[in-house]
């Protein structure tokens, strides 16, 4: 019998599945993310044989060196959490969750652009307040986006999942940057591939994000590039927080140099920029794209599965390089 430890309460699937396997398994009872001082005490109170992580935990060399546990299994698909020079040096192996979320982040990050669009947030805002007075010619006017054009920016499988759905459902056209081209955005979607970043920024009414956080992909959206945006043009974001300069971009929504802005991911979750929640143009979400009741059940059981896999000394599905 192994013993995993769990960061934090996550859906019963997993841990049924892990328990099932005939493990032992602790789930830290904080009610929120350990420190990094608690999560190494944790990890120190007794021998663990795999971990069972979140993106919202800094797992760094420190971490790994306060347990004997040679599998970091993230519960997620993004694992910029995890130091994976760290794990490369101490033979630490790190899976992560692909493939589950992709639909049900995909459809969050379309409904964020009809949101934005429709400004539907902001009408329930207003009629909860108690100012609907009666239907006005004028009243919160939206855009219409059949017709308009859907850039994304990173074209894996979430990417084509949104830009799919904006073609077909709404008719959009598409235009799309990677760091290559993409046969199935070209074939699938008559997408168009724009190899300078910018032409994207600025041929685009709606921007949505999809790359994965890395050093090159930090404040990819910035100052400079809002700017080169259409003034009425939307920006969503459901990848990952500082992937966007988001001082840069509380400016540009002051300042009208877009018309408005999607976001389930912050620079500093789960702080704010400052000025942002004080905008009406902007639809905050809390970090929630994959958040279904079905996708968060089989995230627990991939991650569960992956250090099964793993203790029974072979390779995990997932094992991220
Ligand atoms: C992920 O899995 O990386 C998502 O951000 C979780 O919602």
């Amino acid at each position: 019998m192994s013993h995993i430890y769990v960061t934090r309460k996550i859906p019963e699937k997993g841990i049924a599945l892990l328990t099932e396997a005939g493990h032992e398994v602790t789930v830290s009872e904080k009610d929120g993310v350990l420190t990094k001082e608690e999560l190494i005490t944790a990890l120190q109170g007794r021998p663990y044989d795999a971990i069972l992580c979140l993106l919202t935990d800094k797992i760094d060399g420190d971490v790994m060196d306060a347990t004997d546990a040679k599998i970091f299994a993230n519960y997620a698909v993004g694992y910029d959490n995890i130091d994976l020079n760290a794990a490369k040096e101490r033979g630490v192996t790190v899976t992560n969750t692909p493939g589950v979320l992709t639909e049900t982040v995909a459809e969050y990050a379309f409904s964020l652009m009809l949101a934005v669009a429709k400004r539907i947030p902001e009408a329930d805002r207003f009629t909860r307040a108690g100012k609907y007075e009666g239907w006005a010619p004028e009243l919160l006017l939206g855009s219409d986006l059949k017709g308009k054009t859907l850039g994304i920016l990173g074209a894996g499988r979430i990417g084509f999942g949104v830009a799919e759905k904006a073609y077909r459902g709404l008719g959009m056209r598409i235009i799309y940057n990677d760091i290559k081209q993409n046969e199935f955005f070209d074939k699938d979607l008559n997408a168009t591939y724009k190899e300078d970043i910018d032409e994207l920024f600025a041929g685009a009414d709606v921007i949505s994000v999809h790359v994965p956080l890395l050093p090159a992909t930090t404040h990819l959206v910035n100052g400079v590039r809002l700017a080169m945006m259409k003034k009425t043009a939307y920006l969503i974001n459901t990848s990952r927080g500082p992937v966007v300069d988001e001082k840069a971009l509380v400016e540009a929504l002051k300042t009208n140099q877009i018309a408005g802005v999607g976001l389930d991911v912050y620079e500093d979750e789960p702080v704010l920029a400052e000025g942002l929640q004080d905008l009406e143009n902007v639809t905050l979400t809390p970090h929630i794209a994959s958040a279904s009741v079905e996708t968060r059940g089989k995230m627990s059981e991939i991650a569960a599965q992956n250090i099964i896999a793993f203790l029974t000394g072979d390779t995990p599905e997932n094992v991220v390089s």
